[in-house]
């Protein structure tokens, strides 16, 4: 098979590698890709190629999918999906991995999701949602902090405060309408604060059906002991210890739900949960893989993928069988100083290749390039994936610190504590 995979970031690189496993990837293209992509070895022989192509332009991925017969497209990220590239390709003939922007809207608009949510009994935080600046300042002040104020639009990850102080959250809404976040702000959700540790369930969702992925559990803030601003995600690892049979039991069934409400959709449904003493609730949806949870949780998937994409995006989901590792993964995230702030980019890295050479290791590539001299240079915020998978989680968590510590630029930022809470186990939320 010919797949075309949209995107350039981590998660892709991810899901590039995973799809090269399959013997039936015939040629493989990622568009446009990273410094790490186009080094993805297929087991059928020769190496993915990076394209350059806009994802969010259909029309240039529509001709360039059919001068080049490609069978299967793959769309990474969210904005595409949203603006409605999928219905687009689709409406050209062409199979895809991934909803229409209809239930897009799910991570499109965070007060439809709350909706739609409300409408299928899905548990979540209490919210309202505001489209004037008084108002919402009102509600809040009512309500009182901790209180979580929400951008209603796509914001790459950067559109929410949980607001500690009533301050914090009448500057999180002032931001908003002053146009922080452009259209994205201009409606804004404003949610109660809920407690307990996160976990993400990514789930292969098609026919009104749901398969879910191995649980992973993300590091949503910049720095150590979860301080910091919000962040696309620090680290991750799965399975996840710390989640109870019982609570497994529960995502799962809440992501069944969420599944039979949205019967067209092909692609993979994210539920981003806290588990409360309330049970699982949603904090999010997201209408694609995750990242960085995808480079954990593909890793252990040890089915053909390209099987299992094709299941979905055919609607065939008694097709779908899968089969999971019983290793552990752990990946840290190596970013650029100052983000998810402003940072410099250019900077060479060295160390990738011994990194690699470690038993255990990959190293997926997010904001990499190569410079005109062919060396590799840092071109983004998250700018590595270093991920090890091992028989326990210990072991995997020392052995991506080991390689972290093989690569080397400069500012190179990263959290040390990934993991960390998990293996002292549930009481650290407490
Ligand atoms: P989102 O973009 O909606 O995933 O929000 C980003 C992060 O903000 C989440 O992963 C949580 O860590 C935090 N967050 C969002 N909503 C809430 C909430 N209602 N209560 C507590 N934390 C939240
Ligand atoms: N890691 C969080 C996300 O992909 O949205």
């Amino acid at each position: 098979m010919k797949i075309l995979v949209l995107g350039s970031g981590g998660r892709e690189h991810a899901i590039a590698w995973a799809l090269a496993r399959s013997p039936r990837t015939e040629a493989l293209f990622v568009a446009p890709g990273n410094g790490g992509t186009q080094q993805v070895r297929l087991a059928s022989g020769g190496n993915a190629q990076n394209v350059k192509l806009d994802p969010m332009n259909a029309d240039e991925v529509v001709s360039f999918a059919k001068d080049n017969g490609v069978e299967l497209v793959v769309i990474g990220a969210e904005a595409p999906l949203v603006a409605g590239v999928a219905d687009a390709l689709r409406e050209q003939g062409l199979k895809v991995y991934g909803p229409n922007a209809a239930e897009a809207e799910l991570e499109g608009s965070k007060d439809f999701a709350k909706r739609f949510m409300d409408a299928n009994q899905i548990p979540t935080a209490e919210y309202q949602t505001f489209t004037d600046e008084a108002a919402a300042l009102d509600y809040a002040r009512r309500q009182g902090a901790p209180i979580v104020i929400k951008a209603d639009g796509l914001a790459a990850g950067k559109g929410v405060v949980v607001a500690e102080t009533l301050e914090d959250a009448e500057e999180a809404i002032r931001d908003c309408f002053n146009g922080a976040f452009g259209d994205a702000g201009q409606k804004v959700v404003i949610e109660e604060c809920m407690r307990g540790p996160e976990c993400s369930m990514l789930s292969f969702v098609t026919g009104g059906k749901s398969f879910p992925m191995a649980p992973s559990q993300d590091h949503k803030r910049a720095y150590d002991g979860d301080m910091g601003p919000n962040t696309g995600g620090m680290g991750v690892y799965s399975p996840v210890p710390i989640v109870t049979d019982d609570e497994m039991a529960r995502m799962e069934e809440i992501m069944a739900q969420a599944a039979a409400a949205v019967p067209d959709y092909r692609g993979t449904l994210y539920g981003g949960f806290m588990l409360t003493k309330d049970g699982p609730k949603i904090v999010e949806f997201n209408v694609r893989f995750g990242d960085p949870e995808t480079q954990v949780v593909l890793p252990r998937l040890e089915s053909d993928l390209v099987d299992v994409m094709e299941a979905v995006a055919d609607g065939k989901g008694d097709d779908i069988q899968m089969k999971w590792s019983d290793k552990w993964a752990v990946c840290v995230v190596l970013a650029s100083e100052g983000y998810p702030g402003d940072y410099e980019k250019g900077r060479v890295i060295l160390g990738v290749d011994d990194a690699e050479a470690m038993d255990g290791i990959t190293v997926f590539h997010a904001g990499t390039a190569l410079n005109a001299d062919g060396e590799l240079v840092t071109a983004g915020g998250r700018v590595l994936n270093v991920v090890a998978v091992a028989d326990t989680f210990q072991e995997a968590r020392d052995l991506a610190y080991e390689a972290c510590n093989a690569i080397q630029f400069e500012g190179k930022q990263l959290r040390r504590d990934i993991g960390l809470k998990a293996l002292i186990g549930r009481s650290s939320w407490e």
